[in-house]
């Protein structure tokens, strides 16, 4: 059976993480959020989380050759066997022709690419009211999607809730410029390759993003 393989593309906020447990639940196949697994190097005080932090606070990218690396150990794990959710990577062209050396190796040729599209000011405004656990990283939100008990991760019941330290105007500000700076080349690369579908989240409901998600990996 061909693995299931789906590539999250969008700014910051766009829901990246949101729909990727969608996808997860829909599938039963890993969510491989790059930004998860570098906050878990800071969170670990590894030696790699000492050099990639002060990238993160402003908003940078962090080199594509540690992302290559971290990427690639990621998805040789036997979890990925079935398939994976890719949130956040790639994130520059370098990932993106890098990502299709990693496909060939592991004989990957049906994926996803599903571009999440959602205006600035919308994000902006979900990201300042998103917190998250720091035991298990489910995400929440103040305006429209709190947890069943305040205070109380549903998913790992840790009380350990809090905001992300990039999660702050002026970083926010930077990621969104950081992106568009860089997503076109990445969007063009994938039209040549008739890979790129398009789904609006700026509204609907978890069961439509359900729909529109088999549908285009069922396609
Ligand atoms: P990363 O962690 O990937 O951050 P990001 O791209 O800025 O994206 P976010 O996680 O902020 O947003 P999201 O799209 O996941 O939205 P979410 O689902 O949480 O990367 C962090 C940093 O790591 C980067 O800045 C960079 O420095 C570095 N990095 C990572 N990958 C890299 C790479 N490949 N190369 C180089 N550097 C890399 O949703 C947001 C909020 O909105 C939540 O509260 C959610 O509940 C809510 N929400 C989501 N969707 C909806 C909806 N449809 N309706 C209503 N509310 C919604
Ligand atoms: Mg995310």
């Amino acid at each position: 059976m061909d693995k299931i393989v789906a590539l999250l593309i969008g700014p910051p906020g766009s829901g990246k993480g949101f729909q990727a447990k969608i996808i997860q639940e829909l599938f039963n196949i890993p969510h491989i959020s790059t930004g998860d697994m570098l906050r878990e190097e800071i969170k670990n005080k590894t030696s790699l989380g000492a050099i990639i932090e002060e990238k993160i606070a402003s908003g940078k990218l962090v080199e594509d050759s540690i992302m290559n690396k971290l990427l690639e150990e990621k998805i040789k794990k036997p979890e990925s066997i079935k398939g994976f959710i890719l949130d956040g990577y790639p994130r520059t062209l370098a990932q993106a022709i890098n990502l299709d050396y990693i496909f060939v190796n592991h004989n990957i040729t049906n994926y996803k690419v599903i571009e999440l599209v959602v205006g600035d000011k919308v994000v902006i405004e979900r990201i300042l009211n998103r917190y998250t656990c720091l035991n298990c990283g489910s995400v929440y939100n103040k305006i429209s999607n709190n947890p069943q008990v305040e205070g109380v991760c549903d998913n790992c019941k840790s009380k350990n809730l809090s905001k992300r330290s990039d999660d702050v105007l002026e970083v926010v500000e930077q990621r969104l410029v950081t992106y568009h700076n860089q997503v076109k080349p990445i969007l063009e690369y994938y039209d040549k390759k008739n890979k790129r579908y398009v789904m609006p989240t700026d509204q609907g409901t978890e069961e439509n993003y359900k729909k529109q998600l088999l549908k285009i990996i069922n396609n």
